[in-house]
This record gives structure tokens, C-alpha cells and sequence, in this order.
């Protein structure tokens, strides 16, 4: 019984569906993406697809004939169907191990180290410096860099006409209706700040930024550290401000190390004198770097009673030294720098040489 639409019999449209499971069944087993699976499925379940177009026919089919063609469309229908399930689930399966491939972490591997950043040496020196004195029973005090003219000169006994102003000139900063605001010249005005909020004892070491109007040579920068510090208490003379400053020079620059005290000027010390340590580099012979066996380092005096006065501690009662040393003066000593300006710069091959351990 031929099926009209078609063209073709009974017998010649189940050879069809047949041929068409297998063709569908090859095409489904061989797709090796989601994509070919997909073109597959239209090539052999799609609308225009041969077993499509039996299934159309089968109306024009005589009664007695339609059930069993009808029948074997829809076995050829549900067995691509149930190929085409199982194939998907392989290549999303396949699909998710390649994924997991690709991502595997070897745990046994050695890891990448990132390479670590260091302290900048101007950083390690002040830590070197206050450590010193911290073992020496001082605790560290700061305070701000912008600074009021009080604090920075007045209080220290530098009034507005002093000539110390000059060798000190700062950078004034434009705040309106501040006009008394600086950039501090140096640490000192932390020993007025300190004594202010401290009464006696007080021992205190004080690091930090400073600022003046300098122009850069390779000893000057407008911008630099220090690292002072004060000792307030009933009975200090100037033998204990040089035995503590014997005790930091032998802890800092080697146990052999002698101090040497200068007569010097300081408006808020009196006496005031300059520091030298003898040189580590001959040992106090005389050499290239300190000329005469000594080298400065620091400025230092007793407290004068004036700054007492300003702070409310009794000048009848406490005795006290102070001393202030810049910090890049120390570590271009200790390490041979010819240029302070090599600090500042950010050359990598000039600040790795000074890296230690980690930071
Ligand atoms: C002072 O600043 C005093 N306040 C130190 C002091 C403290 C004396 C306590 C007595 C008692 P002087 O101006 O000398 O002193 O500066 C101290 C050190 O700071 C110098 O020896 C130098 O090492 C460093 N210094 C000063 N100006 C600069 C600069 N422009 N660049 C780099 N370092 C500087």
C-alpha cells in the first residue's frame, strides 16, 4: 500500500525509519560537542527530517497500516530521543573534567615567591637609633609636623628677632587665619609638648620628620629626620647626659667607642655642646672620613630653665638634658653614603644593598 504522500509503501517506510535510526543513532554517537549534538538533532528529529515527513503522512495512511508505522515512528523518535539524553550527558560530563583540568592546582608544586619589599634604610637607622634608647629605659614620644611657631621657636627660646631663626628657616605653609603655623625645623618641639603632658621623670626619645628651607648638597635636604631626646628629672647633670650618650654611641657604633662633648650654642640648652664619637672607621686615628678621628653627630645640653618656665615644671627642683642627632647623618656614615640625596631618590640598585631579613 503505497503512502501517497511520500511516494512510497508501507514495507519501503519502515525500511526508512530504520535506516533513519541508524543514521540518527551514527550522528548521535559521533557528536563530540554540544553544538554537533544539536545540528544532529535537527538533522534527524527536525522538522524537515525524513522521519518528519512519515510521521506528517501517516493520516494518508489506511486504517490497518497506520498503528504499525505510526507505532514505529514514534520507537525511532523516543530511542533518538534517549541516544540524544545519554550523548548530552557525556559531553557535559567531558565538559566539566576538561574545566577541572584545565584548573587543577598541583599543591606539590613550589609556590611563587612574590619578591618582598624591605624597610628603606633611613627607617631601619631610626628604629637602631630609638631601640638604643628604648633599652635605656626611654619610651618614645612624637608629635605633629606642622607645627605652630611657639612650639617650634618661642618656647625654645628662639623669640622672633633671634638669629638661630636664620640657621633654621622653615617652610611656611598658607592656612588662612594661621599664619603662626610652620613645618617643624627640627624635634625640639617635642620636649616642649612632652613636658607640657608629663610630669617628671620624664625620659623620653623623639623621632621624626623635619623640614627646612636648606637647598640640596650632598649634606642638606629640605626634607630630613631626627631623633632626639630629654631627660627631666631631680638631680641630672651633664655626667649622666654623657654616660647615657657613651652607653648609645657603644650600642650603635661599636663597644670601643669614646664620646667627646664640644661647647656649642643651642638657645634651649645651657650649656650646650656638640657630640663627637670617636671615628669607627680608624678607630680614632685619623682617617679620610672623620679628618681628626672624631665625627659629629649630635647637638645636646641641659634643659634651659626657661623652657621649664614655659611648661609649668619647677627649675628649682628638676635638672634635665636633651640631645638631637639627624638620622641620615648617622646611616651615611655608618654605611660610607656620599650624597644624602641617594636616600630620597628611589634607585632600587642603591636601597637593595641595605636590605635585611624581612620587613
Ligand atoms: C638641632 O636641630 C637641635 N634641635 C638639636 C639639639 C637637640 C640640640 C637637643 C641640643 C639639644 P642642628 O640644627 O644642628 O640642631 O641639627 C641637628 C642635626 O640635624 C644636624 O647635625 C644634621 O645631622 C641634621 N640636619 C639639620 N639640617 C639638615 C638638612 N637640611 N639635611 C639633613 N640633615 C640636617
Amino acid at each position: 500500500m503505497p503512502l501517497d504522500s511520500l511516494g512510497m509503501d508501507v514495507g519501503e517506510a519502515l525500511e526508512l525509519l530504520r535506516a533513519e535510526q541508524e543514521r540518527g543513532l551514527a550522528l548521535v554517537g559521533g557528536a563530540g560537542s554540544a553544538e554537533e549534538l544539536e545540528h544532529a538533532e535537527v538533522a534527524v528529529l527536525g522538522r524537515r527530517a525524513p522521519i518528519s515527513e512519515v510521521q506528517r503522512s501517516l493520516r494518508t495512511l489506511p486504517d490497518e497500516d497506520r498503528p504499525r508505522v505510526g507505532k514505529a515512528v514514534n520507537e525511532v523518535f523516543s530511542t533518538i530521543r534517549a541516544a540524544l539524553a545519554d550523548r548530552r550527558a557525556v559531553i557535559a560530563a567531558e565538559a566539566d573534567r576538561a574545566i577541572a583540568e584545565s584548573d587543577r592546582i598541583d599543591v606539590t608544586l613550589p609556590g611563587r615567591r612574590p619578591p618582598l619589599g624591605a624597610l628603606h634604610v633611613l627607617t631601619q637607622t631610626e628604629r637602631e637609633i630609638v631601640d638604643v634608647f628604648v633599652s635605656l629605659g626611654y619610651r618614645v614620644s612624637e608629635g605633629p609636623e606642622l607645627e605652630t611657631d611657639w612650639y617650634n621657636f618661642e618656647a625654645l627660646n628662639i623669640p622672633p628677632d633671634h638669629p638661630a631663626r636664620t640657621m633654621q628657616d622653615t617652610l611656611y605653609v598658607d592656612v588662612p587665619d594661621r599664619p603662626d603655623l610652620v613645618l617643624r625645623t627640627h624635634t625640639s618641639p617635642v620636649q616642649i609638648r612632652t613636658m607640657q603632658a608629663q610630669e617628671p621623670p620624664i625620659y623620653v626619645t623623639i623621632p621624626g620628620r623635619c623640614y627646612r628651607r636648606d637647598v640640596p648638597d650632598p649634606t642638606h635636604s629640605p626634607i630630613f629626620h631626627q631623633v632626639e631626646i630629654l631627660a627631666v628629672d631631680e638631680g641630672l647633670s651633664m655626667a649622666h647626659m654623657k654616660g647615657t650618650l657613651e652607653a648609645f654611641a657603644r650600642a650603635m657604633f661599636g663597644p670601643d667607642q669614646r664620646v667627646r662633648l664640644r661647647p656649642s650654642y643651642f638657645p634651649f640648652v645651657e650649656p650646650g655642646a656638640e657630640v663627637d664619637v670617636s671615628c669607627f672607621v680608624c678607630g680614632g686615628s685619623g682617617c679620610r672620613v672623620c679628618g681628626n678621628g672624631w665625627i659629629e653627630i649630635m647637638g645636646a645640653g641641659m634643659v634651659h630653665p626657661h623652657l621649664f618656665e614655659a611648661t609649668g615644671i619647677d627649675p628649682e627642683r628638676y635638672t634635665g638634658f636633651a640631645a638631637g642627632m639627624g638620622i641620615e647623618r648617622v646611616a651615611m656614615l655608618r654605611h660610607g653614603v656620599p650624597d644624602i640625596r641617594l636616600f630620597y631618590e628611589g634607585d632600587v640598585r642603591f636601597l637593595s644593598q641595605f636590605v635585611r631579613g624581612t620587613a
